[in-house]
């Protein structure tokens, strides 16, 4: 088969990340018989810096072209301490994701039995945790309007914006999983306080009409935060929107042992995009020191998702789990132990595959 896929590296440790995936996809080509049809763009602080934009056009249309997409990631310090900085490289995230339609992002949280003792968590706590969580991507307070500065600069504002045919879209993927695992869905809102989030609940019971096998509940994100870390084997699949998702996915990871682990997908209406749930870690930029874990899992989401390859995206997961089970991890997971770089633990996923 041959894929046709847009790469974009982004900033910070993205390229590095990036290139390791990149090895891991091409030992599957070895291995399974594909070959890829590459471009690659530009996103982010880097297309901000050569194109003035961090989204650039020619970049848009290099991803609609594209049968998939494989992101690394987004962010750098110049622009976080400028806080009046009008182009700001997560614009270029956000505005991909708008323009790209990818309404749903995919992440799921399970735990290594080999790393079970890096997590912060105690072992008994964390056994056997395996869930997915899905947020919402393109609406929200990340995108409702109004959003700004009063006339004399004293007050900010953002809004919080759903309409029902967004909720239907971002719940009826969470029915359709919880339906293929184990039939429980978790939605968690603000009922309490926020008006959309009675919408979600609204809508939500309407629909769960047709999904009579699917158990239902609904939990407080404030709780939601709680229940996760007191006692995670309980969630099955969590849908929720744009922001809550946001943080409560960063905590999940923490289960796992390290943000440097989990992968994510995005798709929606016209195309789909993998990424690492981490951000751009710029102090690591370079050091050749970063995790690509979460980079290759991504990979293997795209073989799966993208193109329906489900035996493609197990050989990495195996040779991933090879990879921790030997201890040839990076440093975000080693204690006193030898720690190896990026480079080498790419390297040893991709030769996993080959042999
Ligand atoms: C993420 C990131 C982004 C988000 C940032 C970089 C805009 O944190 O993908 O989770 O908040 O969505
Ligand atoms: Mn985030």
């Amino acid at each position: 088969m041959k894929l046709k896929i847009a790469i974009l590296p982004g900033d910070g440790i993205g390229p590095e990340i990036i290139k390791q995936a990149l090895k891991v996809m091409e030992a599957i080509g070895n291995r399974f018989g594909h070959t890829f049809d590459y471009s690659f763009g530009l996103v982010g602080a880097a297309a901000i810096t050569t194109k003035g934009d961090p989204y650039p056009e020619e970049t848009h249309r290099m991803c609609m072209e594209a049968d998939a997409i494989l992101f690394g990631a987004i962010g750098d310090p110049r622009f976080d301490n400028d806080p009046k900085a009008k182009i700001r490289p997560e614009q270029g995230l956000l505005k991909m994701r708008k323009e790209l339609g990818l309404y749903a992002n995919i992440r799921p949280v399970a735990t290594f039995p080999s790393l079970i003792h890096r997590s912060p968590l105690r072992q008994e706590l964390i056994e056997g945790v395996d869930f997915l969580c899905i947020r919402e991507l393109t609406g929200g307070i990340y995108f409702g309007r109004p959003q700004g500065r009063s006339e004399d600069g004293q007050t900010a504002f953002d809004s919080c914006v759903y309409n029902r045919e967004e909720i239907r879209r971002i719940c009826k993927l969470g029915f359709e999983y919880a339906h293929k695992r184990r039939q429980q869905l978790t939605v968690v809102d603000k009922a309490n306080v926020l008006a959309t989030s009675r919408l979600w609940r609204e809508t939500v019971q309407e629909m769960s009409v047709d999904w009579p096998e699917v158990k239902v509940e609904y939990m407080f994100v404030d709780n939601a935060a709680m229940q996760l870390i007191q006692h995670p084997p309980h969630f099955d699949v969590i849908v929720t929107e744009n922001m809550f998702g946001d943080i409560l996915t960063d905590e999940a990871s923490v289960i796992t042992g390290s943000l440097g682990l989990l992968p994510s997908a995005s798709i929606g209406i016209h195309t789909s995009l993998f990424e690492p749930i981490h951000g751009s870690y710029p102090q690591a930029a370079g050091k050749n020191i970063a995790n690509p874990v979460a980079t290759i899992l991504s990979a293997a989401m795209l073989f799966e998702y993208a193109f329906g390859l489900q035996a493609e995206g197990t050989a990495i997961r195996e040779a991933v789990a090879l990879s921790l089970q030997k201890g040839i991890i990076t440093e975000d997971l080693t204690e006193h132990n030898q720690t190896y770089t990026t480079e080498e633990v790419g390297d040893y996923i991709a030769q996993v595959i080959y042999a």
